[in-house]
This record gives C-alpha cells, structure tokens and sequence, in this order.
C-alpha cells in the first residue's frame, strides 16, 4: 500500500470516527415547527385566563375569603367576584350554583417583582415545601366543616377536595423557589384514565419516589420555540398543553373539548407577552463589546437578537450541556407517564400533542433573562454572572422571601451563602435534582469579556 494511501485511510477513518461522535453524541438536534391553532384572539386569551373556569372545582367563596382574607391590590382589575381574589385565584360556578375560588395559571406563571405584577414571569417565590400549597391538614378541616354547616357547599366542593387530599402528599419539594408541577402532571395521569380522563382513586401507574423541583420558563419565550418544556417533549399542538391543568378537576372529554376551544385565544394572548425592558441605565460601550463577545460563544446556540434575529431551536444533548440529568433520566426511567400521555385523549382529533422525550435540554431564548433569575432549569444558579462563571456558584444560597431583593446591576437575586444545608429556606445543590453544575460555556471568557457581555445581556 502506498503512504498516501495509508494517510488517506488514517484521515478517512478519523473523519467518520468524529462524525459518529458528533451524530450520537455531541451533536444538537434541532426541533422541527409544529402546527399551531393560530389566528386566537390575545383579548378574550387574556380574560379567559384571568376569569376562565378551566379548572373547575375549589374551596367556596365565603370560606376562601375567611381562610386567604379579602385581597386589596386587585392587580388584573377583575370586576365582581374576582375583584376581592387575589390574581392567582379566580371565582368559578359549581353545577349546582355554589361559588368556587380555583386556582389558575398564574399560581405559577406570574410575579409580583418590585410591586408590579409580572404575567408570564415564573413564580420563583412558589413554596412547595411542606404541601403549603395544598394542605391536607387545611382540606380536611374545610371538609369536616362544610359537612357539618353547608352540604350544598360540600357538594360541589367535594371533588376538588377529594383530589386535592390525594395529591397533596406527593407534592412537597426540599426548599422553597422551585416548582413540582411536573409531579402535578404525573400524580394526575396516574390517577386518570387516559382516554376518559375518569378519577380513580387508585394511582393506576407508579409514581417514583422523588419530587422533581422545576424553575418556571417565562411565558414571552414560547413564540420562538418549536417545542415546549425545557427538555423539548412537548411536541405538537400546544394548545393541548396549555389545557393540561384543567386535568386538575376535569369531569369528562367533553369538558375538555370546551376548554380546548379557548386554546388558540390562550396562545394568542401567551405570544402576545413581551420581556420586560431593563429599567436601570446600559453602558453602551460594554454592551457593543458583549455583542461581540455573544455572537462568538452564544449565538449559536441561543440565537441572534439585532438585525439577524433568528433563533435556531436546538436540543443539546448531556455530555454538552451536563447540567443536573433527573429532569430528563426521568422520562426514560419512568416510561409511563409518556406512554400515558402518547395514548390519551390529548393525541386525538385534528390538532394531536405528543411527548418526544430527549436525553439534554433545550437552549432556550435570553429575551428578559435579566430578569428571570434564578437560573437553569432547576433554578440552582442565584445570578446571570455564576451562569457564566460557575466558580462562582453557591453550594447552598439562600434569599429574602418576605423582601425579596433584586439585584439590576448583577442581574440576580441578592443571596446569602450558607456553609451548610439548613431548612426549606436554603436552596441546597447537594441534593438529587438540585445539582448546579454544567453549562461551562462562560468558564473560558476573562472578568472583562464577561462583564461586557452581561451588559449585553441586558438589553434582550
Ligand atoms: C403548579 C404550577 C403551574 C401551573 C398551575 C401551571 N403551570 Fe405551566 N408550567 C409550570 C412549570 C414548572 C413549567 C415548566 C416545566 C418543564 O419544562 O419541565 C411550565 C411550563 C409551561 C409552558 C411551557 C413554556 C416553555 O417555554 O416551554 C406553558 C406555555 C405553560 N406552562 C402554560 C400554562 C398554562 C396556560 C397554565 C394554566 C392553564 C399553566 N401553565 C399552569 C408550572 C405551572
Ligand atoms: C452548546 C449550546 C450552548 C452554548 C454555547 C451556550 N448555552 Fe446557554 N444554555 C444552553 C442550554 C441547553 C441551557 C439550558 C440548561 C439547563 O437549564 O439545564 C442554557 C441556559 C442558559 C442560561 C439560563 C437560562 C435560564 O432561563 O435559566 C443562560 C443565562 C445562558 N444559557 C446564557 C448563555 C451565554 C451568555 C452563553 C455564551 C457565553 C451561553 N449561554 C452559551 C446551551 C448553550
């Protein structure tokens, strides 16, 4: 054989070695569009979320107002029963004329940030810890009550209290700031029938033994996205995911197909949201210089803001982005929920969702990230400048939830460090699901490059 040839051979080899690296291994995949019920009115999305009965069932009125008091901001202006809820809570009518307070989507999917109330920031205040969402304590005091002083009340609460004493067990996380929705999901699924949607009272799948804590995406990102949630799974019609939480109460398929109705109005309104603009003053200067810096080390994976403005929706598989992996193992090592959701009726008629789950995360759009700490998917990195230096990374962090402070100069929130775990109030990385290690892209830059490019950062 002649040298050049054995060369030829050498490179050759080399090249497909990498190129199978790169195909199954390191390479991001990108999510295709998927067609969506455009067209919806953003005006009749926004007041069907704030007045809408797609979760049907809760705690009546008068015992609301007892328990929660009368709420005075009125943030949404919402008229009648509304008017005295506070926004994360909407009135809705029984079968039977009873008056329910239930709970929405902005439990989760807003914040109340310097006084001002954020629809579509993420809740990073949310306290899961110790069910102090739903209480079973609180729910059976409720029930033991109603059944003594007001039956009709009790019948039409009856349901929501049913389900809410037995998914509350399973729903508490380690510390305060992060979200079990997730969990919601799959406790939900296992206990309805996924083509009826009938309740059992027996979880019908098994349910894993760890609750998954989440950090919730803002709202004004989903227009750019192919793919819902942070692992990219959520494929198809979105309309059938933004509906999910009406599997909270649901009776039947045919409520479903009402609510399912409003879907293309809820996602006008949801793309309709825009990022807060940062308030404080821009160092115009470092920001040119940060722009250069993240068309070299981030455009390609979180898209160009300016005139190229695009955004490339792409998946980056574990051994690129080796960020903390429940969130994603899970979906393989608990297979159920996926082929629970792939066979319900969120898959049937013309506008079909499916679950595609992914061994990495999606890199999402930056639009208002000076604003959505914390950060990750987990909610474990306290400041955008730890995202990009991650020797800088608390073990354990702690904020102020009763005065919470934001920091604008270092985008973040005002944290302090802990030498150990100590209590729910204690972000602790330590634990499963809770890791804060990957996404070293930012580790190579120098102090300058990435002050330059935080400042950047703040103008998406
Ligand atoms: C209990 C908290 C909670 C409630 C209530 C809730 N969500 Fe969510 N939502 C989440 C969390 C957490 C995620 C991210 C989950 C993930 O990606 O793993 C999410 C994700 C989403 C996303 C995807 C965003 C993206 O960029 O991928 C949309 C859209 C959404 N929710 C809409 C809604 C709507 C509409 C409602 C009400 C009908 C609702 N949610 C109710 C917690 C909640
Ligand atoms: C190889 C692709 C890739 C590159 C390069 C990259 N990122 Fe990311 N980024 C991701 C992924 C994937 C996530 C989500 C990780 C997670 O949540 O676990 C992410 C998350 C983030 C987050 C947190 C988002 C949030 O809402 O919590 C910020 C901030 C961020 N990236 C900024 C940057 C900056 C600035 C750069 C350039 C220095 C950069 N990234 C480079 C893929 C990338």
């Amino acid at each position: 054989m002649k040298k050049w040839m054995v060369l030829f051979l050498i490179v050759a080899c080399s090249l497909a070695f990498t190129q199978v690296l790169n195909t199954f291994e390191y390479e991001p995949v990108y999510i295709p569009p998927s067609p969506q019920r455009l067209g919806g009115d953003p005006a009749k999305g926004f007041d069907y979320l704030t007045t809408g009965d797609y979760v049907k069932g809760g705690i009546p009125y008068n015992i609301f107002l007892m328990g929660m008091g009368r709420d005075k901001n009125n943030y949404l202006n919402r008229q009648g029963k509304n008017e005295k809820l506070s926004y994360e809570y909407t009135a809705v009518t029984a079968p039977n004329g009873e008056v329910l307070v239930a709970p929405n989507c902005l439990q989760c999917h807003a914040q109340v940030f310097d006084g001002q109330l954020y629809i579509g920031m993420g809740n990073s205040m949310i306290d899961f810890t110790q069910n102090e969402k739903l209480n079973v304590a609180n729910l059976k005091r409720v029930e033991s009550w109603l059944k003594l002083t007001a039956p009709r009340k009790y019948e039409a609460a009856k349901s929501f209290i049913d389900i809410g004493k037995t998914i509350a067990p399973y729903l508490s996380t380690e510390v305060r700031g992060v979200n079990a929705a997730d969990r919601l999901a799959a406790i939900l699924a296992a206990h309805r029938d996924p083509v009826t949607f009938q309740w059992n009272a027996q979880a019908q799948l098994d349910i894993p033994e760890t609750v998954i804590p989440t950090d919730v995406p803002a709202w004004w990102l989903l227009k750019k996205k192919n793919a819902m949630f942070y692992n990219g799974f959520g494929r198809g019609d979105f309309g059938r995911f933004l509906m999910a939480s009406n599997l909270l109460t649901v009776n039947d398929t045919a409520e479903s197909k009402e609510v399912d109705t409003h879907m293309p109005d809820m996602l006008a309104f949801i793309y309709s949201i825009q990022p807060p603009k940062y308030p404080g003053a821009i160092d115009s200067i470092a920001s040119k210089e940060g722009e250069i810096v993240y068309t070299q080390h981030c455009a390609k994976c979180h898209g160009n803001y300016g005139e190229k403005n695009d955004y490339p929706n792409l998946l980056i598989p574990e051994a690129v982005i080796q960020t903390d992996s429940l969130l994603y193992t899970s979906n393989y090592s608990n297979p159920q929920f996926i082929q629970w959701f792939n066979k319900s009726w969120f898959t049937t008629g013309d506008h079909p969702a499916r679950l595609e789950p992914y061994a990495g995360y999606v890199a999402p759009p930056l639009d208002g990230i000076w604003a959505t700490a914390p950060y990750l998917h987990n909610g474990s990195v306290p400041t955008l400048e730890a995202v990009l230096n991650s020797g800088l990374r608390p073990r354990y962090w702690s904020r102020d939830f009763n005065k919470p402070v934001y920091n604008y100069d270092n985008p973040g929130w005002q944290f302090t460090q802990h030498e150990k775990p100590k209590g729910r109030n204690v972000y602790n990385t330590d634990l499963p699901g809770y890791g804060n290690g990957g996404h070293y892209f930012g580790d190579k830059l120098n102090d300058q490059e990435r002050k330059a490019l935080i400042e950047y950062l703040k103008t998406l």
